[in-house]
């Protein structure tokens, strides 16, 4: 796969509601406590509340502040999302009235916690066919279809939006390589019905993540003739600090060069990448010309890896 025209990542921008629920405050309603979730899962605390539009409008706003561009600027908005505001019409127009978007494109995509994975290709294919600008953003409300009742996943989820500005340009794309997956035949290991709760097999996921995001983040370095060596900083979906750890050892990445901010933010999903993404740029961990290794999986199961170098 391959397209005349590159594309290259201008900006990030991110939104988390105020709310702070620690692992303390969970442990006054379940059975649970803070020790449990720290160790099995590395999460400390995370923010609940607002909407999938509201929280994809200020990320997005920002990383528009941070491009130095309007909303005007804008040619298609791809809003990658598992928890929409409703069912009908998509989020990303609620979203593109909020920021007073010119009359273009915008729609949902929806591929699990991989979402923003998948959003990066479609925007690289979008440039490809011509169009200037695209704004992705990963943005997701999973505290919405979480049964707070439930100890096995309540401690797991976050809400929060991340957003980046994605532009041509000329010569080689600053994305390097990229591969999308899905098994179809594992959607039952994690669901969530029509005005129902998430459920998933913690365990199963837990196993079956660990190898696909090894095996497709192998994928993407070999595709760009790359070694992990390479990689300045390893930025994958936070689901489990654990299942972190397992592919930073089976990729050979030692976790100081990899992005982890579920201790704050929980499993925010289709936001989780971008939001480790912009963790790292405030931290001054990535510099212009860093190559990037990202990675997702989720639910379908989905899983998604890429190489991207930072910067225009
Ligand atoms: N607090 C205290 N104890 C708990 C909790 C809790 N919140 N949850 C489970 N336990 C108990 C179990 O009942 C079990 O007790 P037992 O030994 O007496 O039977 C024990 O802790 C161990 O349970 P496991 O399920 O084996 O714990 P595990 O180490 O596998 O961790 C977890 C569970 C955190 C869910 C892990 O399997 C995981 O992270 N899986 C992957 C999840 C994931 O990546 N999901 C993808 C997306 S999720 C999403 O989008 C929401």
């Amino acid at each position: 796969m391959s397209s005349a025209r590159g594309i290259a990542v201008r900006s990030c921008g991110i939104a988390v509601p105020e709310k702070v629920l620690t692992n303390d405050d969970l442990a006054a309603t379940l059975d649970t406590n803070d020790a449990w979730i720290t160790e099995r899962t590395g999460i400390k605390e995370r923010r609940i509340g607002g909407t999938t539009s509201s929280l994809a409008a200020e990320a997005a706003s920002e990383a528009l502040r941070r491009a130095g561009l309007s909303a005007e600027d804008i040619d298609v908005l791809v809003l990658a999302t598992t928890t929409p505001d409703g069912i009908a019409p998509a989020t990303a127009s609620a979203v593109q009235d909020l920021l007073g978007m010119r009359r273009v494109g915008a729609f949902d995509l929806n591929a699990g916690c991989s979402g923003f994975m998948y959003g990066l290709v479609v925007s690289a294919g979008l440039v490809a066919t011509g169009y200037e600008r695209v704004l992705l953003v990963g943005v997701d409300t999973l505290s919405r279809i979480t049964d707070w009742t439930d100890r096995t996943i309540a401690v797991l989820v976050g809400d929060g939006a991340g957003a980046v500005v994605i532009e041509a340009r000329d010569g080689q794309s600053n994305l390097l390589s990229h591969n999308l997956h899905s098994d179809g035949s594992l959607r039952h290991l994690l669901y969530c019905e029509h005005g129902g709760y998430l459920w998933m097999d913690g365990q199963e996921i837990f196993r079956k993540a660990v190898r696909v995001v090894v095996e497709s983040a192998e994928q993407a370095l070999s595709d760009a003739g790359l070694e992990a060596d390479d990689i300045a900083l390893l930025v994958p979906h936070q689901a489990n600090r654990r299942i972190i750890q397992a592919a930073c050892q089976r990729l050979k990445i030692p976790e100081d060069r990899t992005a982890v901010v579920i201790d704050r933010y929980g499993n925010t999903s289709s936001a989780s990448i971008p939001l480790a993404l912009a963790d790292a740029l405030e931290a001054g961990k990535i510099s212009d010309g860093d190559l990037l290794l990202l990675c997702g999986f989720g639910a379908g199961m989905s899983w998604a890896s890429a190489v991207l170098r930072w910067g225009s």
